[in-house]
């Protein structure tokens, strides 16, 4: 199992160390190229750094004479140029972790297999950020404070609806963490003077709290059911990918490369170029 690589300028290097050959990487920010190419230099690595646009059409130029396309976490429709690349020069080993299924430049979902295409299945972009939507990494305290916002969120909306008539949801802004420990009541003056609103005298503040927890709680259930699709959903994005590997002649594995409650974008794409 791979440890996982957090700092983008890592992924190479254990790359290029363990298989003892040279590496280009690719990438936008050049920064990360500076920091890349200096960790690389200073470890006497044989990795050359590139800033350059991975959708630009000379981008493919860089996998010609590559012999193993990787990228671990590139977002969406990155990952996706990557593979194609890769098809196209006959890269003969490709290992992709996808993630952020939804940053992509349709407006929807464009299928790689023929099997996926041949599907009724049309995702739009929020249907694709579901697999991102799961907090396994989230612990305790973040689920709280998830609790006591989304609480007075609701709130908030219960009172402006009760107390005002407003029939619609008023989106408020997002709050500086700290604010929410001053209570309710204070969040509810915040929310309304950012929003232009005059509260009327007299509010039973601990009513509309306690409504906004209950509201919080169906608001919960309702997302349990979205939660049971998130896992498949995924797995039928990766296996688009997998089966678009093995029509264009890769033999495939699918694997994941650490624990989920490291990083719920675990999987592992492994295609070799069949001889
Ligand atoms: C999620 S990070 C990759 C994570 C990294 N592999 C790691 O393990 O930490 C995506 C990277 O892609 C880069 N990027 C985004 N768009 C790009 C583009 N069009 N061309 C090249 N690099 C791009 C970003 O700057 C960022 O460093």
């Amino acid at each position: 199992m791979a440890r996982v690589v957090r700092r983008k300028r890592v992924l190479g290097p254990i790359a290029s160390r363990n298989s003892g050959r040279g590496r280009t990487t690719l990438e936008w920010q050049e920064s990360l190229c500076q920091a890349g190419q200096e960790y690389a230099d200073k470890h006497s690595l044989p990795m050359k750094f590139v800033q350059g646009d991975a959708f630009s059409p000379k981008s493919g130029d860089h996998v010609l004479k590559c012999d193993h396309a990787v990228a671990l976490h590139a977002c969406g429709d990155l990952h996706v140029r990557l593979i194609q690349h890769a098809v196209n020069a006959r890269t003969a080993a490709v290992s992709i972790s996808p993630c952020c299924y939804h940053l992509i430049n349709d407006e929807y979902y464009m299928p790689l297999s023929s099997i996926a295409k041949a599907s009724h299945l049309k995702l739009d972009k929020d249907n694709l950020k579901l697999p991102l939507q799961e907090s396994v990494t989230a612990g305790q305290s973040v689920r709280s404070k998830r609790f006591v916002e989304v609480s007075f969120r609701l709130g908030f909306d219960s009172l402006l609806r009760d107390r005002l008539g407003i029939a619609s949801y008023v989106p408020v802004p997002s709050i500086q963490k700290s604010l929410l420990g001053e209570g309710f009541e204070r969040f509810c003056i915040w929310a309304a003077k950012i929003k232009g609103i005059t509260l009327p005298e007299g509010i039973d503040y601990h009513g509309f709290l306690a409504h906004g927890e209950e509201r919080f709680f169906l608001v919960e259930q309702m997302e349990t059911v979205r939660t049971i699709f998130r896992r498949p959903l995924e797995l039928w994005l990766v296996l688009d990918r997998v089966l678009f590997l093995k029509e264009q002649g890769y033999e495939v594995s699918l694997g994941e490369f650490c624990e989920r409650e490291l990083t719920p974008r675990n999987v592992l794409i492994q295609g070799k170029l069949a001889q």
